[in-house]
């Protein structure tokens, strides 16, 4: 972990596609299913992101990793909608990506932090940055009051769902898809929850 790193809530304006680019290395298959054109995605990326429901790892000016999350006042991804995907995406594309993207969407509960996508740069995995940014969400979780923090990994990807229960994090939840398998990729998803100690 480089020793600059820092973590900051939200990022400027300048950022946005350094984000979205990085957004976009981990999450792009996943959201290719919606939008396919590269490109276009990461506009509508760029343009999407509510910088102040997220956490920035930098070391200088570079962004190493991003987590972004959802609570009652907003979330970091909500900007994707209707109006935005048309004009990107056109009125086909973008009934395409409302029906596909209303599969991914998920309910929060009152007292609750939903992850709303978190992403390090390929180059700095492994190094300890996803465990800063999530020690940081669970600190912020404590301070706002929050009770609980949820997620969801899905089932291939038993990396990130080994650190989210290193980090505390406890499976609640299997979810199959049965037949939606042919258009996700993935067969299905665990939900873990985290139980946040209130700050003293
Ligand atoms: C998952 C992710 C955010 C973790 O961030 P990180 O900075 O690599 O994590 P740390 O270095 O703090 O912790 C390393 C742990 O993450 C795991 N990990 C998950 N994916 C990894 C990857 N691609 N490379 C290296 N480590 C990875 C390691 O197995 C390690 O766990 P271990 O210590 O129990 O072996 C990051 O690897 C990533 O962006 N992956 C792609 C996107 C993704 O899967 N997001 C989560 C969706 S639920």
């Amino acid at each position: 972990m480089p020793e600059d790193l820092t973590i900051t809530r939200g990022f400027p304006d300048a950022l946005r596609s350094e984000v979205a680019l990085l957004y976009d290395a981990a999450f792009g298959p996943k959201l290719s299913i919606a939008i396919p054109n590269t490109h276009r995605r990461l506009k509508v990326l760029e343009q999407a992101f509510d910088p102040h429901h997220s956490f920035v790892a930098l070391s200088g000016e570079r962004v190493l990793g991003i987590a972004g999350f959802k609570t009652q006042s907003g979330a970091f991804t909500s900007g994707i909608g209707p109006a935005l995907l048309r004009h990107h995406l056109g009125l086909l594309g973008s009934l395409r990506a409302v029906l596909v993207l209303a599969l991914f969407e998920r309910k929060l509960s009152p007292n609750e932090l939903l992850m709303d996508g978190i992403a390090v740069s390929p180059s700095a995995r492994g190094g300890g940055v996803g465990t800063t940014l999530l020690e940081r969400l669970k600190q912020f979780s404590a301070d706002d009051g929050y009770q609980t923090i949820r997620l969801d990994v899905i089932n291939t990807n038993i990396n990130a769902r080994r650190l989210y229960e290193r980090l505390g994090f406890v499976p609640t939840k299997t979810s199959h898809f049965g037949y939606l398998r042919w258009l996700l990729g993935f067969s299905g998803a665990t939900t873990l929850q985290y139980c946040v100690k209130p700050t003293a």
